[in-house]
């Protein structure tokens, strides 16, 4: 059977699977295949080893006539056409649970940045404006008296939740799953929008989350508070966003994932009050080196006939 690995991991799939499969590895270029690269790569193979940059599309798929399992390097799924996987009868695993705390020591780096206005202070320092210390420099919020607001209360979500509540915060949180043993109290997503101080966005990408902040979500909430995405961009109005923050200078941002990535919308990174980063969420090597594992050891479950372990339900 053959094999084939969109991009570089940080295990070495090559030797790993070879006992396996005949294993086409694309040599790393530093950004992701194109469409075209991608149709021709997938022709032959049986398994393919993606990421969340490689769009798989039903019109990919009607290329990759001998596919029948894909392992993504990722625990989202919004890249995958997963009506178009079902109807070809093809398997789908992905990687939950390795980066959960990765992700969620992201989101807390994030809100910590934002809430103590630490762009603005290095950039002041780097700007050789530091006379010393002053009593009213870069005010921050006192997260120990705020309430943190979850969307989301997945895995991560709940990650994020736990570390709120050992930083002395109430913790609430907005899902459409709930369930028994969560940190926080449950609550509408209107209420979360007006009575959170910090908001972390958790949750998937589908048609009901996209533009879930809008401009009309976001002006319900606190003018200081301080919105935190490290799920997907398209969860929030990138555009609707930057208008709120040139409007509202206490209100901040931290992003890890854009709408349109790797774009961002012109000028958003410039403002003083969001920080941005280059999706970096499960980027910590221990991390990234069990989402490379979990996706070798499915493709060696999928090869010997046994039961994956971690495949999406389609
Ligand atoms: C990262 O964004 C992932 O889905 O794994």
């Amino acid at each position: 059977m053959k094999l084939g690995v969109t991009r570089e991991l940080p295990l070495d799939c090559q030797s790993l699977l070879a006992p396996y499969f005949d294993v086409i590895q694309v040599e790393e270029k530093g950004r992701p295949m194109t469409v075209d690269e991608l149709k021709d790569f997938v022709k032959d193979l049986d398994v393919l080893i993606c990421q969340l940059t490689d769009a798989i599309s039903d019109s990919l798929l009607s290329h990759a006539k001998r596919l029948k399992h894909i392992a993504t390097f990722s625990v989202g799924v919004d890249h995958l056409d997963l009506n178009a996987i079902k109807k070809r009868g093809i398997r789908l695993s992905h990687t939950p649970g390795v980066l959960t705390d990765a992700t969620a020591n992201l989101a807390w780096a994030l809100i910590l940045s934002c809430s103590r206005r630490l762009k603005m202070a290095e950039t002041f320092m780097r700007e050789g404006k530091f006379n010393g210390f002053a009593p009213s420099l870069y005010l921050g919020l006192p997260l120990e008296r705020c309430t943190l607001g979850i969307v989301g209360m997945g895995k991560i979500g709940r990650a994020v939740a736990k570390r709120g509540e050992s930083f002395g915060m109430k913790v609430q949180y907005y899902t459409r799953t709930p369930s028994k043993d969560t940190e926080g109290k449950s609550v509408s997503f209107n209420e979360l929008l007006a009575t959170s101080d910090v908001i972390s966005i958790h949750c998937p990408l589908s048609s009901s989350t996209r533009h879930m902040f809008c401009r009309n979500s976001l002006k319900l909430m606190k003018s200081n508070a301080v919105l935190v995405n490290t799920a997907r961009g398209p969860i929030i109005d990138e555009k609707a966003l930057q208008e709120h923050l040139l409007g509202n200078p206490n209100f901040f941002a931290g992003l890890d994932v854009f709408e349109q990535e790797p774009k961002v919308v012109d000028g958003l990174i410039d403002l003083p009050n969001v920080i941005c980063l280059p999706h970096i969420g499960s980027a910590s090597q221990w991390a990234r080196e069990q989402m490379a594992n979990t996706c070798i050891q499915e493709a060696m479950r999928f090869a010997s006939n046994q039961k994956l372990l971690y495949e999406y339900t389609l």
